[in-house]
Formats: structure tokens, C-alpha cells, sequence
């Protein structure tokens, strides 16, 4: 009886091993062959916060679906992402975004080259849900499965809202978790120019926004609140690294929380909308003037932004104009895929097969964090 235990439980294992190594076999193969075909469908997963999205694209820059289930809402009431209750929902809301998903782009799952999902940077438990997922279907479709970087993704959603757009550029990504500078010499060689040392620019923006009361998420209810009010109160960042491509957001938030705490316990009022102005004034001209001056460095005429905070009305403005005063080409993703979205990851996914890589086995695990 222990003998056969025992047989059954190294059978196991060997079975597994057999089961996973014929699969990335195989893969290798099918995955080679997506380089050399003409129209190239790829069903990509994206759960690294709070947004559980599916999307197919085709051949990188055409969208043919994208589904996002925000929870926002769910969160709202906590003032934050709760991440086990992300992971929650995103088990809930999956299976019915990938029918939704196949069902807008009016193809079946048969129909799909590839699987691609977000594996990192993000809440390593709603990574999961979206990983196990996309393994799941990849294994069950015999389909290559291609892990993509979060990141990545976001610098991608340019693609799919400007055709004409190629590397070489300069992209300014920054989000709830980046703050960075890169030089995208090609779809997947990148250089980092500059990086926060310590709070991302989104995080900061939350942090903000809460200390005025504003719902979650910050960044959008500062930048509405700013539009009715005036930069007059003097924020900086500091200005240690202005020599540098670095970024510093933690001392500004830190200066707006002391400023806002400060007045209200002198019971004198504040004007919410004059202090989202102007923290909103300095963190722009920050981030601009660094991207303006990486593009001039690196000699690249072409700038991009990526990243949830790259909706940010002034942020735009800003970086709009410097770019025509200095003959820059400016590149920003539609709205929709800003923020957090599984079409961004598809077409990532498109230019690694070019590359040949990212093939990823059914070892595939989450990431919270992911080398750039
Ligand atoms: O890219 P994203 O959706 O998720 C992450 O990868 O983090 O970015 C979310 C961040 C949040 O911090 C949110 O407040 C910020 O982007 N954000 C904005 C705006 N829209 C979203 N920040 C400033 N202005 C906005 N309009
Ligand atoms: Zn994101």
C-alpha cells in the first residue's frame, strides 16, 4: 500500500514534468511560426490592481475588443485598493470579460494565436488571478502563452492609439507604481534614463487628493478640482536631484499634507481647489521639463507619455507646448488606455514574438515587481 503511495505520488510528478515540458515544446514551435504569419490575434489579460480587463488586438495596433471591469467603485470606500479584495473580485469578474471579450471582437477562442498576460509589476494576489487564468486557457487551447511586463504594456498603448508611431523615443512613464524615463531605442531595447527614489507621481496624487477629502482615485479628482483653482501657493520638489533625470515626490506630498493639516488645525479655511493647482503646477513642470531634457540628451526628437497619470489635462498642456517650442514630436494614449487596460498588453505581446521573446511555461508565476 505505501509501496503503491509512493509510486503514485513520483508518477505524479513525472506525469506533470512530461505534461509541462511537451506543452513549452511545443509552444517553441507555434510561437516560432506567429514571427512569419501574416495576421496575428492575440487574447491578452490584465489584472495587476484594480481593473480585470481582456482585450484581442491584431497584429499589435488594432484593437478588435477591450473589456474593463473597474472596481473602482468598490474601493472608493475604503479611500484605497484593497488587495485581497481585488483578487476577489477579479475571480469573479473573469470568465464573463473573456466571453464578453471574444464576443465584441466576433471570433471564438479557437480563433486566437496567442495568450498574453500582465505577470508583473502590481498586487502579487490579483496578478495571480489573471496568470493562473491565462494558463488555464493557454494550456487548454494548446496556445503559446507570452507573460508581459505591466510597464511594457503602457508604453504599447501608444501604439494603438498612433499607427504612425515607431522607436526611437523618449517615454515618460508614470503611473500609481512608475515614475521613470526611458530611452525605447526599439520595441523591446529600452534604457533607463531617470526613476523616482522614492514616491511614484500617482501615488503622490492619491495622497493628495485624500488629505483634501477627494474620493479614490486621487489623480482625476485633482486634476478637475485644479482647473477652478489657482497655482498660488508655493510647493517645490526638491532640489537636490535638479541635476539629475531622477524624480523626488515624497517631499512636495509631505509639504502639501503639513500645509493642509497646519491650516485646519489653526481652524482657517482652505481653498482646496488653489492647493490641487498648486501642487498639480509643480509636479507638471517637474515632469516636464525632466522629459523635455532627457529627449534633448539622448538626441531623440519624438517624445511619449505612458501611464494613468499621463491623462492628466495640465501634464498634456504642458508637455504639448514645450514640445513644439523645441521641435519634439508628442505622443499621448487616447484616455482609455491610460489607465489600466489588457489591450496595452496584447499589443506589447505583439512585438515580443517579433523579438522571440517572452514565451513563457506553465511556471509562469506573479511578479510584484519587474525589472525595467
Ligand atoms: O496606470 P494606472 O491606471 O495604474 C498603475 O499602473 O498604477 O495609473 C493609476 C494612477 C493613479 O495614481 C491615478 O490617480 C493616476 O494614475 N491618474 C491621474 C489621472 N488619471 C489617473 N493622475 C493625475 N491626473 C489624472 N487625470
Ligand atoms: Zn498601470
Amino acid at each position: 500500500m505505501q509501496k503503491c503511495a509512493i509510486y503514485l505520488f513520483f508518477g505524479n510528478i513525472c506525469g506533470i514534468f512530461i505534461v509541462v515540458k511537451s506543452y513549452f515544446e511545443r509552444m517553441k514551435e507555434k510561437y516560432e511560426a506567429l514571427r512569419h504569419k501574416k495576421d496575428v490575434l492575440i487574447l491578452s489579460i490584465e489584472s495587476s490592481c484594480d481593473e480585470t480587463s481582456i482585450a484581442v488586438v491584431k497584429n499589435g495596433r488594432e484593437v478588435l475588443s477591450n473589456i474593463v471591469a473597474s472596481q473602482i467603485e468598490i474601493h472608493r470606500r475604503f479611500g484605497g485598493v484593497v488587495p485581497e479584495v481585488a483578487s476577489r473580485n477579479h475571480i469573479t469578474a473573469i470568465s464573463n470579460i473573456l466571453d464578453e471579450a471574444l464576443v465584441a471582437a466576433g471570433i471564438t477562442k479557437e480563433d486566437i494565436d496567442a495568450i498574453a498576460v500582465t505577470y508583473g509589476a502590481g498586487l502579487v494576489g490579483a496578478l495571480l488571478v489573471g496568470v493562473n487564468f491565462a494558463k488555464a486557457l493557454a494550456y487548454s487551447l494548446d496556445k503559446p502563452l507570452i507573460a508581459v511586463s505591466h510597464v511594457h504594456g503602457h508604453i504599447s498603448a501608444n501604439y494603438i492609439s498612433h499607427p504612425v508611431l515607431t522607436p526611437p523615443f523618449v517615454c515618460l512613464m508614470v503611473s500609481g507604481g512608475h515614475t521613470v524615463l526611458l530611452k525605447v531605442s526599439d520595441y523591446y531595447d529600452m534604457t533607463l534614463l531617470g526613476t523616482t527614489v522614492d514616491d511614484a507621481v500617482g501615488e503622490a496624487f492619491d495622497k493628495v487628493a485624500r488629505v483634501l477629502g477627494l474620493p479614490y482615485p486621487g489623480g482625476p479628482e485633482i486634476d478637475k478640482l485644479a482647473k477652478n483653482g489657482k497655482p498660488s501657493i508655493k510647493f517645490s520638489v526638491s532640489s537636490s536631484l535638479k541635476n539629475s533625470l531622477n524624480f523626488s515626490f515624497s517631499g512636495i506630498k509631505t509639504a502639501v499634507v503639513n500645509f493642509v493639516h497646519n491650516k485646519t488645525q489653526k481652524g482657517e479655511k482652505i481653498n482646496k481647489a488653489d492647493i490641487a493647482a498648486s501642487f498639480q503646477e509643480c509636479v507638471t513642470d517637474e515632469l516636464s521639463g525632466k522629459a523635455i531634457r532627457a529627449c534633448k540628451e539622448s538626441g531623440l526628437n519624438k517624445l511619449v507619455v505612458a501611464g494613468g497619470v499621463g491623462a492628466n489635462y495640465r501634464l498634456k498642456e504642458k508637455l504639448f507646448e514645450a514640445c513644439q517650442n523645441e521641435g519634439i514630436e508628442f505622443f499621448n494614449p487616447v484616455l482609455k488606455y491610460c489607465t489600466d487596460n489588457a489591450a496595452m498588453i496584447g499589443s506589447a505581446a505583439f512585438y515580443m514574438i517579433q523579438k522571440g521573446i517572452g514565451l513563457a511555461d506553465l511556471s509562469l508565476s506573479a511578479k510584484p515587481n519587474v525589472d525595467l
